[in-house]
Parts: C-alpha cells; sequence; structure tokens
C-alpha cells in the first residue's frame, strides 16, 4: 500500500483563530481511512482544504507525489480528488446525469450530447448497483440517492481519492449497509478514501485506519484493528482511559420527580398518514418514541407541534385540551420542537450565535416586546457554558461554528423558550460523545425542573439509557408502551421486529 495523498504541517486560520495547527497526514491507495475528533475538532476544515474550499494557512499536499494546491473543488476534482459533503453539494435543479457528468459533459460541436451524458450517468450510477431514472433532478431524489450521485460523479471523474463528511447522519440503516457495501468496492479497486463520522460502531465496521484531531492539532494515526474503543475517545478527548469511560458510560435512567401527567395524548390520528396513538408523557420524565426509519416517529412529532395536525384524537395539557392546528398555537401550549434537520429547521448562518438563540423567545413574545440586549446576552452565556458551545463568542455568526456546534445552539435556542414539553426529535445526531453526554445531563437537569421530554432517537440504546417510558412504533401505529423495568434493548426490539 502506497501513500497517495499526503498532508504536510496543513494550518489553517481564521482572523487569529486556529482551526487547524500543522496537521500532517498520509492516506493510502486500497484504505478507509477514519477522521475523528469532537465536535469542533477541525475535521471538516481540513476536507475542505483538501478538496479546494479553503485555501491551507501554511503546509503543503502532495498527490500521487505531485505537489497540489487546489482553489477550488472543481479544482481538486480535476487533479483526482472528489467529496461527499456533510450537506450534499450538488446543483438540485438539475437531473441526475448532468450532475454526474457536468464539466465532462461529451459535445457535439457546440452542443452538449445529453444521450451520451445519461448512458455514461447509468453507467456508474450501475457499478454502484444504483437503478434510477437518471433524467429526474437531484433535488426529487432521497439524500441516499443524492450522495450516490456524488460518488458516481466521483467514479466518472476517475477520483483517486474520495472524501466523505459525515455521510451516514441521514441514511436509515439500509442506506448505510449499501454505502458502506460501495466504499468497501471502491477501496477493494484502489481508491483511498477518507470518511468522517461520529458513529463508532460505523468507524469500526469500515475503517482500515483511524487519525484524530484535537482542538485543530494531530494526535495520531492508528490501525482500527488495534485500537480499542475507549482508548480511541480518550485520544478524542485529551483525557485518560478512565474519564472515556465515565463518557461512554451508560448513565443512569434518572427518573426525575414524578407529578403525574402533564400532557396526556388520546388516540390521535392523522389520518392515512398515522395513528392512533395514545400516551401520557409526565413533568420530569422523558419518553422515549421508539421504531425504525419511517415507522411514525417524526409524524408523532409533527402533529404535536401542529406542523401536520391531527385529524383526530385529543391532546390535554394539565386536563385542559390545547388545540394543536399550528406551530403558533403549540407554542402557546408551551411545547417547543428541536427536529432532526437542522438545515430546514432555520439555523441563520449569518445571524450571530446569540441570536440564534433567543430567536424562538423572542418569537414566543412577539415582535413588540423585545428581549432587552442584555438579557439576550446573559441567556447567550449561560446556553454556551452549559452546553459547550464551541465559538469565539456569543457575536460570531453561527455559519462560522461546526456542525455539532450548531446543532447545541438549536438546542439552546428551544431550552430558552423553558417549555412544558420539550420535543427532542434526533437531538443528538452528529454530536461528539462527549457532548453527548452534557446534552443527556442537561435533559436531566431540566427534568428535574419539571419538564417532559418527548425524545426521539433512532440509536435505542440512547432511548434506552434516558426514557423512564417507551412508546415503540411500527407501521405508523403504536405497537406498545414499555415502562421503567420493562424498559430494554431487546424488548424494542422484538417489538420493533415482531411481524
Ligand atoms: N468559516 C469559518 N470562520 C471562522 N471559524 C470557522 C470557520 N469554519 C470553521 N471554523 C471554526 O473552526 C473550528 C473547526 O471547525 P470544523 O467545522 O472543522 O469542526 P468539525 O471537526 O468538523 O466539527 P463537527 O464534528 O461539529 O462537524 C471550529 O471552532 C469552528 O468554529
Ligand atoms: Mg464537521
Amino acid at each position: 500500500m502506497s501513500g497517495i495523498l499526503q498532508l504536510h504541517g496543513i494550518e489553517k486560520r481564521f482572523g487569529d483563530f486556529a482551526a487547524l495547527r500543522g496537521v500532517s497526514l498520509e492516506l493510502r491507495a486500497g484504505e478507509i481511512h477514519a477522521l475523528m475528533g469532537e465536535n469542533g475538532a477541525g475535521k471538516s476544515t481540513l476536507i475542505k482544504v483538501i478538496t479546494g474550499v479553503h485555501a491551507a494557512t501554511a503546509g503543503t499536499m502532495e498527490l500521487e507525489g505531485r505537489a497540489i494546491r487546489p482553489g477550488s473543488p472543481r479544482e481538486a476534482e480535476r487533479a483526482g480528488i472528489s467529496t461527499v459533503y456533510q450537506e450534499v453539494n450538488l446543483l438540485p435543479n438539475l437531473s441526475l446525469a448532468e450532475n454526474i457528468t457536468m464539466g465532462r459533459q461529451a459535445m457535439w460541436g457546440p452542443f452538449i450530447r445529453h444521450g451520451e451524458g445519461r448512458r455514461r450517468a447509468r453507467a456508474a450510477l450501475a457499478r454502484l448497483g444504483v437503478e434510477v431514472d437518471v433524467a429526474r433532478p437531484l433535488g426529487a431524489c432521497p439524500v441516499a440517492v443524492q450522495q450516490m450521485a456524488a460518488i458516481a460523479r466521483a467514479l466518472e471523474q476517475r477520483a483517486r481519492v474520495l472524501i466523505l463528511d459525515e455521510p451516514t447522519s441521514s441514511l436509515d440503516a439500509r442506506e448505510v449497509a449499501e454505502l458502506f457495501g460501495v466504499l468497501r468496492r471502491l477501496r477493494d479497486e484502489g481508491m483511498g478514501i477518507l470518511f468522517v463520522s461520529h458513529f463508532l460502531d460505523q468507524i469500526y465496521a469500515l475503517s482500515d485506519r483511524i487519525t484524530v484531531l484535537r482542538d485543530g492539532g494531530y494526535v495520531g494515526t492508528w490501525e482500527a484493528a488495534a485500537l480499542p474503543r475507549l482508548e480511541l475517545v480518550s485520544h478524542m478527548i485529551g483525557k485518560p482511559v478512565a474519564a472515556a469511560e465515565a463518557c461512554a458510560a451508560k448513565e443512569e435512567a434518572s427518573a426525575g420527580p414524578r407529578r403525574g401527567a402533564v400532557v396526556e395524548v388520546a388516540e390521535l390520528e392523522r389520518k392515512g398518514v398515522a395513528g392512533p396513538f395514545s400516551f401520557a408523557l409526565e413533568a420530569g420524565g422523558a419518553t422515549g418514541l421508539a421504531g425504525l426509519l419511517g415507522s411514525g416517529r417524526t409524524e408523532v412529532a409533527r402533529m404535536l407541534f401542529g406542523i401536520d395536525p391531527a385529524t383526530s384524537g385529543s391532546v390535554r395539557v394539565d386536563g385542559r385540551v390545547v388545540s394543536l392546528t399550528s406551530p403558533r398555537a403549540a407554542m402557546a401550549a408551551g411545547f417547543a420542537f428541536c427536529s432532526e434537520d437542522r438545515k430546514v429547521e432555520g439555523i441563520l448562518p449569518s445571524l450571530s450565535v446569540r441570536e440564534n438563540i433567543v430567536l424562538a423567545l423572542q418569537a414566543s413574545r412577539g415582535a413588540l416586546r423585545r428581549l432587552p440586549r442584555a438579557e439576550q446576552e446573559a441567556l447567550a452565556d449561560t446556553f454556551i457554558k452549559a452546553l459547550h458551545i464551541k465559538t469565539r463568542g456569543p457575536e460570531t455568526p453561527m455559519g462560522a461554528l461546526s456542525g455539532g456546534n450548531q446543532q447545541k445552539c438549536l438546542l439552546a435556542r428551544w431550552m430558552a423558550v423553558q417549555p412544558r414539553l420539550l420535543i427532542l426529535d434526533e437531538p443528538t445526531r452528529g454530536i461528539d460523545i462527549g457532548a453527548k453526554g452534557e446534552i443527556e445531563a442537561l435533559c436531566a437537569e431540566l427534568r428535574r425542573g419539571g419538564l417532559a421530554i418527548l425524545f426521539i432517537s433512532a440509536e435505542l440504546e440512547e432511548v434506552v439509557r434516558n426514557c423512564s417510558r417507551v412508546v415503540v412504533l411500527r407501521d405508523r401505529q403504536q405497537a406498545e408502551v414499555l415502562e421503567g423495568g420493562a424498559i430494554s434493548l431487546r424488548q424494542i426490539m422484538e417489538t420493533v421486529a415482531a411481524a
């Protein structure tokens, strides 16, 4: 195995902040190399330097022995480095075929030969085992297909290096398995693959070697098979294994004080979509929704928050029926909804961290009762500290934060309104293991203060760890409600899988 891509002493500064401090790395042909580190460690920044989005402030790169310094993603691509971004970065209005062949279209005089392009796109996708209509606009395809299109594009460009930044965060288990199958095949054909993920299981299932970054610095590179998990986590957080153990350990599901039901959901249904559902959400309790992707988890959340209102059934808060016909009505009932999709849910990248955090609270007060600046600053400070949000300060634009830290700001936004019921849809997706612990601890703290939580996560361990009651969903219906000691991974899986 030979080094295909070499980085030497890569440094990247944003103003006086060093996001990368002398990172060296060797990617070999025919390996899958994982890049690991906590939120804000510099993973995405390193990838952006390699793919020509950012110019390094210092350091050099070599691809197959030749010095390169790509000035744009297109240049990197021409040199042989292709990428699948955290949020896929192709052109949604163009067809799959156009996205796959763009920049290398077959021409007939001044005309693009679309038929030829479609044939090539189909062939590239076929190599990945994907069969779709390549004339469809990219934006109309599921994320999994969009990613396959990005990879097909890499094949079509004869890429030597493929880079993926958190490609699995919006895929279901079957799609992840398919993606991994493709990546293994490309590796075996000699491609060098650099891969970022926060899922330790995935890292170990897939990678040959692992490199860890911490605070913009290079920590080390190991053979995956020779690096125990706890040691990996300890390298990531920069603390001895004992501390990593505490981080990774299962926290007791601290039940918090029971104060009877605050929210009672009865026969809630959206006709033809999902339901009926009946369960209670207690003050101080966390109720989990568990089930496969597509089992109706998100639909329940959207009904409760009035985004897609229920067509029948009722919801009572402290015994009084509330109308949940719009998000505004749901907010008035004391509900808050932190959804899984940071892009859609409105991280406003050009507004500051402070403005993003106070947004929901300000909205609930109405435009005329502006939150005084001092109060905004105090709130922002509190949450930056409580959630360990890595930012230079409250006035930094949100877009300058790493993905995981943006996710924490979103959570802060909803915590700031001090809701009666907080609906968390995949709250820890894209968040590193240290911060996961912090968020879980914070949820426990809020529950002690009497908040009720509806917790939705695809990670069943997380549901088991955090919830005092679990509603198991199957085929968009309620299959079972588990409580206390009856909650176990095994029981949930058996219910999910029951025919
Ligand atoms: N455009 C930018 N301007 C200023 N600072 C930035 C910019 N992009 C990134 N940073 C900072 O650089 C650091 C590294 O960010 P990066 O996005 O590389 O982290 P990451 O390891 O990918 O984290 P995550 O796991 O959360 O995605 C962070 O502190 C971030 O705030
Ligand atoms: Mg990132």
